[in-house]
């Protein structure tokens, strides 16, 4: 007899199976085949006494002796089923397919079960109506924990349905659902082959049941659905039995041939999951690492820079001139435009400056930082400049308003005038014929000889200042025409 085609049945077991083929991966899981058993199979297997291996068949209750009420187990002894998936997402799924062949002797009784089972060891007077399954005492008792599938073949109580059916129980030989197979001409206890295959989807925990039966008058096929959390009856490390029983009728239950395959569904679900993680994760540290690294460059390449900035801070006396904010001196020059460009001094560009807020006027010194040594030589100045000119008022010395030492800027703000340092004022009639573009207040006050020697006596003065007045560096203060 051949294994019946089983491409007309709805099969998402063949789909799970696919996938674990596809990823190349065999699960640890459960699984086993056995075309038919003789004796060296004997040792995967435990038997209850009188059950064995015989006629290359598992011999549920005894083929020989006294078969007269008996009950019987066989269960696989090698391993058990896990409940749930490795991942403990889902329940297990699993297929399992037997060749049933229940031979009657006298009469036929009573029947036999494939069954889950924490508690694998024969019940006790479980022969007749309790194929096995339980007893007088245990029926119905939760801990039994007994999921089965029986094929009763004999009707040995008053709910149970015929002499020939499929049912489902659950801890209790009262079938939680009957499925009548008379109707559908197939008849278990004949002697004849049926080809049984239950599977069990763990995510949808759906029970199926298929029986097939090849007769002179073709195929007969049973299909019973149901809808079984596992785990609601059964804990982990689940066994799985055979059981069988004859009362005063008696019958060979036997099984023939017996496959079982355990599919983790979550097994591709898992790994894809896996990859994803891993992905994240090491994307996360690469950049971690990139970010560190960047921020660590950073810190090294501007150390000197802060440093620099923290003792220029320092240095600067906190009650001296303001500091301004580079935003604000850059509004106030037009962004140090060209055209507010009022010439070229010691160390930098000088612009003219209107500072909105505070309505000032005045001559922004924007200390050239290009080069390295300018910029220390810029610093160096322009901490001399600040600390100097702040400290000093006097009136011959432009008054420093404020500083500002941001982005690499150095920037002095004076008190404007018109005229410049003496130089301009001095040679401003050459210079204003040419230069109408400067300011719009620029007007060339004469320079009378009287004026000529305040300045001089003003420029003394000055220096007497410097000399005196300053205590580090450099007096570098731009001479202003006293007034
Ligand atoms: C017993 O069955 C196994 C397969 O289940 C087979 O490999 C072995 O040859 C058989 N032995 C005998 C003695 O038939
Ligand atoms: C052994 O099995 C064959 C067919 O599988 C059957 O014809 C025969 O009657 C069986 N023998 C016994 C003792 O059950
Ligand atoms: C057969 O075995 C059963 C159960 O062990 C027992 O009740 C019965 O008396 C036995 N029958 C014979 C004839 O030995
Ligand atoms: C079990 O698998 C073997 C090998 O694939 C096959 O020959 C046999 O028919 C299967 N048994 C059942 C009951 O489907
Ligand atoms: C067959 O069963 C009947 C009762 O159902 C019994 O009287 C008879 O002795 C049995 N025969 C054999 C050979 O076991
Ligand atoms: C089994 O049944 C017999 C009588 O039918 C009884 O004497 C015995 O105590 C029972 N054993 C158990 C374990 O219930
Ligand atoms: C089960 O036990 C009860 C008593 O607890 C008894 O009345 C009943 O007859 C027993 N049934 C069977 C089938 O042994
Ligand atoms: C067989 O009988 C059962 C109820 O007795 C019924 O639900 C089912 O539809 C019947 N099947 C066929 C194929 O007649």
């Amino acid at each position: 007899m051949t294994k019946p085609n089983t491409s007309s049945l709805p099969s998402f077991f063949c789909i799970a199976c696919a996938a674990v083929v596809i990823l190349g991966r065999t699960c640890s899981c459960l699984q086993f085949t056995y075309p038919n058993f003789n004796a060296s199979n004997r040792d995967d297997f435990s038997f209850s006494p009188g059950s064995g291996i015989s006629n290359n068949s598992l011999q549920i209750t005894p083929n020989a002796g006294n078969m007269t009420h008996r009950s019987g187990r066989v269960v696989y002894a090698k391993e058990t089923l896990k409940l749930w998936n490795s991942k403990r997402t889902a329940l297990n799924s699993f297929r399992t397919d037997l060749m049933l062949n229940i031979l009657p002797q006298n009469g036929t009784g009573e029947g036999m079960a494939f069954v889950l089972t924490n508690n694998p060891s024969l019940p006790s007077n479980s022969s007749g109506q309790w194929l096995g399954v339980c007893n007088n005492q245990t029926d119905g008792v939760k801990t039994n924990r007994v999921v089965a599938v029986e094929f009763d073949t004999r009707k040995s109580y008053k709910d149970d349905l015929d002499g020939n059916h499929v049912g489902i129980d659950i801890n209790s030989i009262k079938s939680l659902r009957q499925y009548p197979l008379n109707n559908l001409s197939i008849f278990l206890s004949t002697g004849s082959d049926v080809w049984v295959s239950i599977r069990y989807h763990g995510t949808l925990q759906l029970l199926r049941v298929f029986l097939v039966q090849y007769s002179i008058r073709g195929q007969h096929l049973f299909k019973g659905d149901i809808y079984i959390d596992l785990s609601q009856y059964l804990v982990d490390d689940i066994y799985l039995v055979f059981t069988g029983s004859t009362g005063d009728a008696t019958q060979l239950n036997q099984i023939k041939s017996w496959n079982f395959t355990t599919v983790d569904i979550d097994v591709k679900v898992r790994r894809g999951h896996w990859r994803k993680v891993l992905l994240a994760l090491v994307t996360l540290l690469v950049f971690s690492i990139c970010l560190f690294a960047g921020l660590f460059m950073w810190r090294r390449l501007t150390r000197r820079r802060r440093l620099a900035y923290r003792n220029l801070e320092k240095m600067i006396d906190a009650h001296g001139p303001v500091k301004f904010k580079l935003r604000e001196l850059r509004r106030a020059t037009a962004n140090f435009s060209p055209t507010r460009k009022l010439g070229r001094g010691g160390f930098g560009t000088v612009y003219l400056g209107y500072v909105d807020g505070i309505n000032l006027e005045g001559a922004v010194k924007r200390v050239s930082t290009d080069k390295q040594e300018d910029t220390n030589r810029g610093e160096k100045e322009f901490v001399a400049e600040v600390n100097t000119i702040s400290k000093l008022s006097h009136r011959n010395l432009v008054k420093l308003i404020g500083w500002c030492h941001k982005k690499g800027e150095l920037l002095l703000v004076y008190e404007y005038f018109p005229m410049g340092s003496l130089d301009k004022l001095l040679y401003a009639r050459e210079r204003t014929a040419s230069s109408s573009s400067m300011s719009a207040s620029t007007h060339t006050p004469e320079l009378t000889w009287e004026r000529r020697y305040k300045i001089i006596r003003g420029v003394g003065r000055r220096w007497t200042t410097c000399t005196t007045g300053a205590a580090s560096g450099s007096c570098t203060g731009t001479s202003r025409p006293a007034t």
